[in-house]
């Protein structure tokens, strides 16, 4: 995919799209902040593309993981992690800026910016956490999480239109029981473990996927977390038990609909920006709800019952050793530069030329390119 350069934006009119370069920089490090974003298996299922003066997010189908993720639920809450990422990358540096979310399951959200201010101090706290955030799936301290921190993740969800629930003392054993059988439920299939490899087993270029230098080795723990090495001595070595300071939230709402999942993911990024700017490690948990049994078993613990949406285990580090980042793909894979009208129509193409396609994923000759999308519409 070409490259554009700021410079070359003005020689091919974008200053007319974009009102000032300026609003083109804020987007596009708003796209970039986003890499940063958690998402399921490292896959980053998302496109930003410029147009039109905006920046539009839509779902990348084609890195979808069809067994543990067959109804593209948590590919949704990853995008809405990078929404919610590039929201705090602009409110940080002043701009104003108005969403649009569409609704559907392709084109997933709109930004527009509406003038500049100064930075949102919340915003610049939370936009610092993005390079300090890492999925630690160490186990945490014995310290608990104080009551007024876990009150401003609530809150923190709560401005998303999500609503946080804290597993209670007496609620352990279940969740312990749900995420075991779930554990054990997918390694048992083959099309699960397949998909596993492929994830994990990604080559250096892709910029994807789960290293294992970033998986721990399979211990005892209070709640087992996800098994990203077949082989249960591989990634970095923990002993048995810890976390027993930790908080274990569920993310849970009413709805179901495409627009549900992507606001759930803006709310877990929320949760998780707001938790490392209070100094906790942090780690996203969804094995659980992907299978059909332990699944109700979570929905179970919510009063009254609503759908779960993804888990966070949140706590005091026990190990002050600095995580290896996990990668991420190259911005010119993940972002969509402007071809505007003035490019096509002014600089080099000719009256009878087709005009370019709306898909993103047509665009692009990265291997996270998405055709027409025949995935079934997330649902329960
Ligand atoms: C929707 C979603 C589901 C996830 N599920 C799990 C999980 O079940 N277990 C786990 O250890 N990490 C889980 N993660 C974390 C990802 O594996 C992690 O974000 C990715 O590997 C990138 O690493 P990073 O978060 O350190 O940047 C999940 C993340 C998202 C957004």
């Amino acid at each position: 995919m070409p490259g554009i350069e700021y410079e070359d934006l003005d020689e091919y009119g974008a200053r007319d799209e974009y009102g000032a370069l300026d609003e083109y920089r804020a987007l596009d490090t708003a796209a970039r902040d986003a890499l940063c974003a958690p998402s399921i298996f490292n896959s980053q299922p998302w496109r930003w593309r410029h147009r039109d003066g905006a920046l539009e997010l839509w779902a990348d189908w084609s890195r979808q993981l069809v067994v543990a993720d067959p109804a593209g639920q948590s590919l949704l809450v990853s995008c809405g992690a990078a929404l919610h990422h590039a929201r705090t990358s602009l409110a940080a540096a002043g701009w104003m800026a108005i969403v649009e979310r569409t609704g559907e399951r392709d084109l997933l959200a709109r930004i527009r910016l509406a003038g500049r201010g100064a930075p949102d101090p919340a915003a610049v706290a939370l936009r610092d956490a993005i390079t300090a955030r890492r999925t630690d799936r160490r186990p945490f301290a014995d310290e608990p999480v104080p009551r007024e921190v876990l009150a401003v993740l609530v809150d923190a969800a709560a401005q998303e239109g999500v609503r946080l629930h804290r597993v209670r003392l007496d609620q352990m054993p279940m969740l312990a029981i749900a995420v075991s059988l779930a554990a054990a439920d997918e390694m048992s299939n083959p099309a699960y473990r397949l998909e596993l490899l492929r994830w994990t087993n990604r080559p250096e270029w892709s910029g994807d996927g789960v290293p294992v230098e970033t998986a721990v080795t399979k211990v005892p723990r209070r709640v087992p977390v996800r098994q990203f090495a077949l082989d249960p001595t591989a990634g970095v070595p923990v002993t048995p038990g810890g976390d027993q300071g930790a908080a274990y939230l569920i993310l849970h709402g009413d709805g179901t609909a495409p627009g549900d999942w992507l606001r759930a993911g803006e709310a877990l990024s929320a949760v998780l920006l707001t938790a490392v700017s209070r100094g906790l490690a942090v780690a996203p948990l969804t094995d659980v709800l992907e299978v059909a049994h332990p699944r109700e078993l979570v929905t179970g613990l919510l009063d009254p019952p609503s759908i779960p949406y993804v888990l966070v285990r949140c706590g005091y580090p026990s190990d002050p050793t600095p995580l290896a980042p996990a990668p991420r793909r190259d911005a010119a894979e993940v972002i969509v530069p402007p071809e505007p009208s003035t490019i096509r129509n002014q600089v080099r193409v000719g009256p009878d030329e087709p005009s370019a396609p709306d898909d993103p994923g047509e665009l692009g000759d990265s291997p996270g390119r998405g055709g027409a999308s025949t995935h079934p519409t997330p649902s329960e």
